[in-house]
């Protein structure tokens, strides 16, 4: 796994990967996976330059939870950027004061934003005042401290999950097993078009993550180097809730 996080690291800072997000998915996913498992679908390393240093700012431990929830906020608005950046669009007729003309605008239905329960919701105000209209599905999802398996506790969507496109969202992508079972619900609603955005990866979770569902793209602003034995991920940022929340 540390060869996975050099590959990250090295590429991510590379002068050539100066256009606000990264494709890293072929070596990577070489390297998680091995070959025989690579796929179409691809992890995108968000490497703006904002990000990367809001990011920093949340890792170090003296942060204050205002300055925490702040940032992730901020970050989750530019992430949403990325994830949305190849929504269809259509034309359609408007009257500007000067003259009628055809202008793009997103084609489809609303977005549904869908944060995991707690720590998702750190993205949501940030993503939401770049989509204002997005459906919200909320999914509840707790780690079994001991299994470390995700258990239902919540689970509200809007009806017609099925012809969306739903931005599932939970800052840290560790084992895998939340943002797995998250996305089997959604699915089991309907939703086929699904993108998965994190803050922090780790390779185990990953690797986990395409396993199981190999169709949904992953979006992160970093892939780390591994987790602890209690699921954390390491260097990483600790307990993202409780650094939200104060709850620590
Ligand atoms: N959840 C967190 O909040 N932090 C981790 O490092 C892993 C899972």
């Amino acid at each position: 796994m540390g060869e996975i996080n050099q590959l990250v690291a090295s590429s991510r800072f590379d002068s050539s990967m100066r256009m606000g997000h990264i494709n890293l998915i072929l070596d990577f996913q070489e390297y998680v996976l091995g070959a025989d498992l690579m796929t179409t679908k691809i992890v995108n390393l968000v490497s703006h330059p904002l990000v990367q240093h809001k990011l920093s700012l949340m890792r170090e431990k003296g942060r204050s939870t205002k300055s925490f929830r702040e940032l992730l906020n901020e970050i989750g608005m530019l992430l949403c950027y990325e994830v949305t950046r190849d929504l269809p669009l259509e034309m359609v007729d408007i009257d500007t004061p000067l003259a009628p003309m055809k202008a793009p605008q997103i084609a489809g239905k609303k977005l549904t934003l869908a944060p995991i329960l707690r720590a998702g919701v750190g993205f949501l105000d940030g993503m939401l005042a770049l989509v204002p209209s997005a459906r919200v599905a909320h999914i509840g999802l707790y780690r079994d401290p001991v299994t470390f398996q995700a258990i239902e506790y919540f689970f509200k969507a809007p009806h017609d999950l099925s012809d969306r496109t739903v931005v599932l969202v939970d800052p840290m992508l560790a084992t895998g097993n939340s943002a797995c079972a998250a996305v089997a619900l959604l699915k089991s609603r309907g939703a086929r078009d699904i993108r998965f955005v994190c803050l922090l990866a780790a390779p185990e979770g990953i690797a986990q993550f395409q396993k199981e569902h190999p169709d949904v793209p992953v979006w992160t602003a970093a892939v780390d180097e591994k987790l602890n034995d209690h699921g954390y991920i390491l260097p990483g940022l600790g307990d993202a809730g409780d650094r939200m929340f104060g709850t620590k």
